[in-house]
């Protein structure tokens, strides 16, 4: 296939948006297919829906050279060579992989078809689903696999606030259904930048996804459960692993923190974990990576106990969540810790606020939202969740902690200096054993 000048990338979201505005800058006409209308307005009048460093620049390159438009309508799928799809995915209840929003992906493009399409999947999916996904559109199509129509996966491995940068730069994984689908599919991949590494089937480059952020997950877990035991034992984890890991090569034990969340380190392990065919209830133990999810998420209800026994109890308290979004410096609050948080002091009975100043003031969010210290006034605890610029700021001058009517910091990352408190200030935290 010559270069293609016909792209539609189904899914507007935090990966195909990017995704699009990069091919689009390359001078390909993209064709953005999302079903959220309002995605697709916002796009066409050049309104990023996110905030993703370059982002808007692009965007607004991009609509008004004319390279890209998006639509709801899944005909515009005739004209293009590539179909990439970008489209969310989640994990339901009980921790099932949840993929219904792909599913009637193969009705949504089958009828519009042309021979010798290249499908590229980006959305993280269970191990297999690439090739059930091809063989559908190949019913559906009447199009022979590895003959007139290529699919392969290429995991999408970016992350959110540095999204266009590592398009260009991160290696790009790529496994077809068959090697003329993984030859085809890494020529175009190759085009964004950063190394091709292609491996022999759609299957291993789904678990290259998977076990990237099983891994990180796993990771993260050891260090919530080396908090837990520090605290236990009256120890500062934060103390310890920077001890064992300084000038020790074989050691890269990461800090500990109140909450691991986000949208792929939240789904992505039950994923892997759902692809174990059997294997955990045959040997009756989950993965290592389930465990290290549970180990993450105990920290939050850890939290909440030591603040309420600090505070003898939070029903009627005044509870501020610094810190909304998943992680730090971003505008993105899916499976968010601080929203976890906040909803379950809401629960306790805890008169709840938000600092998060990544979230515009007045943003239809369950609680009020402050930009500042102005929070504190009155409050009885703060737990600080993420690391944002403005808190690492803060903590050097602690305006406002003198308003506060209880003085509780929790610090669920390790970024309070304790020295730099009033004496009336009762700092606790993950892992601080105290
Ligand atoms: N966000 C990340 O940092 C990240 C990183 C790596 C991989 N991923 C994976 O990439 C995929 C997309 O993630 P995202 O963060 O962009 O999700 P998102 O929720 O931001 O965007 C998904 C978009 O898909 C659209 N959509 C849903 N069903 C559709 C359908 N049937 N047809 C057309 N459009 C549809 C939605 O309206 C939405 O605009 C997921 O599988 C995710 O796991 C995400």
């Amino acid at each position: 296939m010559e270069t293609p000048a016909n792209v539609c990338v189904i899914g507007g979201g935090r990966i195909g948006l990017p995704i699009s505005v990069s091919l689009a800058k390359r001078g390909m006409n993209v064709k953005l297919l999302d079903i959220d209308e309002n995605r697709c307005k916002a796009v066409n009048e050049s309104k990023s829906p996110f905030y993703e460093p370059e982002m808007q620049e692009a965007l607004e390159f991009s609509v008004k050279e004319g390279y890209l438009s998006a639509t709801t309508d899944p005909s515009c799928v005739a004209k293009c060579e590539v179909i990439i799809s970008a489209i969310g995915t989640g994990i339901t209840n009980s921790g099932e992989p949840d993929i219904e929003s792909i599913r009637n992906l193969s009705e949504m493009i089958s009828p519009h078809l042309k021979s010798g399409s290249l499908l590229i999947l980006k959305t993280t999916l269970p191990i297999g689903s690439t090739r059930k996904i091809a063989e559908n559109i190949a019913q559906n199509s009447g199009f022979v696999l590895e003959l007139d129509l290529f699919v392969a996966f290429s995991p999408e491995r970016i992350v959110e606030g540095k999204a266009m940068e590592e398009l260009r730069s991160l290696p790009k994984i790529v496994g077809g259904v068959g090697p003329k689908s993984t030859k085809i599919a890494s020529k175009f991949m190759g085009g964004f930048g950063g190394k091709v590494v292609q491996v022999s089937s759609s299957e291993t480059a789904e678990m290259c996804k998977l076990i990237d952020n099983a891994y990180r997950m796993t990771r993260f877990g050891f260090s919530s459960d080396v908090a837990l035991v520090a605290s236990q034992n009256g120890i500062n984890a934060y103390e310890a692993i920077k001890a064992s890991n300084l000038d020790y090569e074989r050691n890269n034990i990461p800090l500990p923190s109140v909450g691991v969340s986000g949208y792929c380190l939240t789904k992505d392990p039950h994923y892997l974990e759902a692809s174990g065919g059997g294997i955990w209830e045959k040997r009756g133990f989950n993965s290592t990576w389930i465990n290290a999810r549970k180990s993450a998420d105990y920290q939050l209800e850890h939290a909440i106990e030591e603040i309420g026994e600090s505070l003898t109890g939070v029903s009627g308290k005044i509870i501020v969540i610094a810190g909304l979004t998943y992680k730090e410096n971003v505008d993105d609050i899916r499976e968010s810790h601080g929203i976890y948080l906040s909803k379950r002091f809401l629960e306790l009975d805890a008169e709840v606020r938000s600092w998060e100043p990544n979230l515009p003031i007045g943003r239809d969010l369950h609680i009020e939202n402050f930009h500042d210290e102005s929070c504190l006034d009155g409050a009885d605890g703060v737990i600080f969740t993420v690391p944002h610029k403005e808190f690492i700021e803060w903590r050097d001058d602690p305006k406002g902690v003198e308003s506060m009517r209880n003085g509780l910091i929790f610090d669920g990352w390790g970024i309070i200096q304790e020295e730099k408190m009033p004496n009336e200030i009762v700092v606790k935290g993950t892992g601080k054993g105290i």
